[in-house]
């Protein structure tokens, strides 16, 4: 198996795949509009101390795991163990981490159906074809199900085409684009009357919110997700990269761009909405809060670009596709954890295991669209606020405890010669084997409290 197993061409490719599974609508809708509401830049620095001194230090656990069990995460935590029990428990863990992440790709292919139709829906005004338009972006079951399937297929069609040809092929063409549509967007709504008051609310820090402790909780959550912890999407883009590379460089800078661009996003998000206010469109909620989630983004946004005619309609195409792309480069990573579990585990190759979980998932997904009110919001919270940081506290036992410190420290020093005399070195392992298991434990107990 390991001669023919697929890898990532080079470190850029690896960089690439892992900052597109990193940044998606975590970081375009979630991110942004927490801060706004949270104390702007207080809560920008809390969100930066707790990616670092947190989310990175679990990020590098799922790399080492992988690149060194060169393995999907059954396969790879069942593998780490010594002892029939962990040897169990390990496969156990990773199995719950891929339900886990294919559960997280059944709603969010929902939200990203949403944002491929009102790409649609600007693509369809552009040629003045107006009946599209309208129905694109009305609520109904089936164009629900329509543009969920479609964005489903387009996963799918990627992840069938592999590791190379796939999933790196396309993170390299759309990333950069991302960030070129990302970087005009804001140059042009900085530019509008308003957006200076949106600055202020996102930059300007109110430390006195600091010290609520759902606010540092909100942050945990908010940076296990946007780094795609926890259920096994980071330990098989590890496992792909080779032994040549450096993880702990390549975690620091996937965990950088990833803060990088969400810090960025909300130099578009936060000044839009204000311009929006300009154009006289709410931006307030009824108890005074920012309007955030979906309202934001499906409502509050689309009225601003329907409030600026030709150049609004421009807009809307360049924003919808800019959210449709951060959504599928994090899609594949998703639907690659189970993927990669089938194909190294049975004997179904990679396109009819990327049709046959894309296809289940998708069922889920439908599912899900058929009863809204009673399924979505369970689902993302069982997902993102209970398994993720459960799996999280998994993943950081197992490298902490179960693997050894040698095993540990080969891992790391291929492709980085020296680490063991690094500051790395003489922090992280003392701080995954206790420090993070602790703090998310106790963030988990506060939330379970809360
Ligand atoms: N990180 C992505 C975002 O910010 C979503 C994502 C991709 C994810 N893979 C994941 C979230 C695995 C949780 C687990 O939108």
């Amino acid at each position: 198996m390991s001669d023919k197993r697929e890898q990532f061409s080079s470190k850029f490719g690896f960089l690439l795949a892992a900052v597109g599974s990193a940044v998606g609508l975590g970081n375009f809708w979630g991110f942004p509009t927490q801060a706004a509401s949270n104390g702007g830049g207080a809560f920008v620095l809390a969100y930066l101390l707790l990616a670092f001194l947190l989310a990175y230090p679990a990020l590098m656990a799922e790399l080492v795991i992988g690149r060194h069990a060169r393995a999907n995460v059954v396969t790879a935590l069942e593998g780490v163990g010594k002892t029939a029990l962990s040897r169990q428990l390990g496969k156990a863990v990773g199995i719950y981490g891929v339900l886990t992440a294919s559960l997280i790709l059944s709603f969010y292919t929902i939200v990203s159906g949403w944002m491929v139709a009102h790409f649609g829906q600007s693509l369809a005004q552009a040629v003045h074809w107006h009946s599209a338009a309208h129905w694109l972006i009305h609520e109904s079951l089936l164009r629900n199900l329509l543009v969920a399937f479609i964005f489903m297929g387009l996963t799918i069609w990627i992840v069938a085409r592999g590791v190379q040809a796939g999933i790196e092929a396309w993170s390299t063409r759309l990333m950069p684009l991302l960030v070129a549509i990302l970087l005009c967007l804001i140059a042009y709504v900085l530019l509008q009357p308003g957006a200076m008051e949106g600055l202020r609310t996102y930059l300007v820090p109110d430390f006195r919110q600091l010290s609520d402790p759902a606010l540092l909780l909100s942050a945990m959550g908010q940076a296990f997700f946007s780094l795609s912890l926890g259920v096994g999407t980071m330990l098989i883009y590890g496992s792909y990269l080779s032994k040549q590379e450096s993880l702990p460089r390549l975690g620091a800078a996937v965990t950088l761009l990833d803060t990088g661009i969400a810090f960025t996003a909300g130099l578009l998000i936060i000044p839009a909405m204000y311009v929006a206010q300009h154009h006289g469109v709410t931006i307030y909620a009824e108890d005074g809060s920012l309007v955030a989630g979906p309202r934001l983004i499906f409502q509050v946004l689309p009225s601003l670009f329907d409030s600026m005619g030709a150049a609004g309609i421009a807009l809307s195409l360049a924003f919808f596709a800019l959210m449709s792309i951060a959504a599928l480069t994090s899609s594949i990573s998703m639907l690659e954890a189970p993927v990669s579990v089938m194909i190294e585990r049975t004997r179904l190759q990679r396109p009819g295991a990327a049709a046959a979980i894309g296809t289940t998932i998708f069922a889920m997904s439908a599912l899900i669209i058929f009863n809204m009110n009673a399924l979505f919001g369970v689902i993302v919270s069982l997902t993102t606020e209970y398994s993720q940081p459960l799996l999280g506290i998994a993943l950081c036992v197992y490298v902490g405890w179960v693997m050894h410190r040698n095993q540990v420290l080969k891992e790391l020093q291929a492709g980085h010669r020296g680490v063991e005399h690094s500051l790395f070195w003489k922090v992280w392992p003392f701080y995954v084997r206790i420090i993070c298991p602790l703090l998310i434990l106790l963030a988990f107990g506060q939330s379970l409290r809360g």
